[in-house]
């Protein structure tokens, strides 16, 4: 079954999501920790409360260090893990120093996210350095005429049993399509997942059946006074 991921670090919207579904986990970036309410003082404790609350409700917490050099990559790492949790999934982009942070780490027994995964080879580099999950980031793939449908197929292909989560999401139709394609989760930011239930089309949609029972029965519900 497909696992769904919220892309945010704001515990609000974490709190109000798994009150609605099932979810399997949140992952976050220095962008959005940056963007972030920051309610609790710093983006560290923010996490942490964020770690809890996972903790008690069931799922996985994702966190990218900052930095992008091997040793400060590490470092980042190692601060993560001591400060918000130890079961944190250390999200790595694959370059250069991130494939070797991904190799080290992975090495010592901590759970690593390859991150912003645009082609195969990439994934493959960070599947064979021993990531747990790679994350084929769609949206900004798609802006560069990257197929990250192809990239996620593919992907699958070559590693059935290996996790791939599909990421970096701006439409609905892009999720669409990454599940289609065969990722196993998928995280995304809470607006765009809730964007659905409020289109015109879901207004016309119900407005149309409040119409035809008020017509017919002059009430606004199935209980006539
Ligand atoms: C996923 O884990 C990332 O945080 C996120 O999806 C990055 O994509 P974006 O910066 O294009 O939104």
């Amino acid at each position: 079954m497909l696992h769904l991921f919220l892309d945010t670090a704001d515990i609000d919207e974490i709190r109000d999501a798994y009150s609605l579904i099932r979810l399997d986990g949140v992952t976050t970036n220095p962008s959005i920790l940056a963007g972030a309410k920051n309610k609790y003082g710093s983006p560290v404790l923010e996490l942490k409360v964020i770690y809890k609350f996972l903790e008690e409700h069931g799922g996985q917490l994702h966190i990218q260090p900052v930095a992008s050099l091997y040793d400060e990559i590490l470092k980042d790492a190692y601060y993560i893990l001591e400060e918000v949790g130890e079961n944190v999934w250390i999200k790595i982009p694959v370059t250069e120093d991130g494939l070797a942070a991904i190799s080290r780490l992975s090495a010592e027994g901590i759970k690593v996210t390859a991150a912003s995964v645009f082609t195969f080879t990439q994934g493959m580099l960070a599947y064979k350095a021993g990531a747990d999950t790679v994350s084929v980031y769609c949206n900004r793939a798609e802006e560069k005429g990257i197929e990250y449908a192809h990239v996620i197929e593919s992907l699958k292909n070559a590693f059935p049993d290996r996790v791939l989560l599909a990421a970096s999401f701006r439409t609905t139709d892009q999720i669409e399509r990454a599940s289609f394609a065969g990722a196993d989760s998928l995280t995304i930011k809470p607006k765009l997942l809730f964007q659905d239930l409020k289109t015109d089309l879901m207004r016309d949609t119900v407005a149309n059946f409040q119409f035809s029972w008020e017509s017919a029965f002059k009430s606004r519900n199935l209980r006539r006074e």
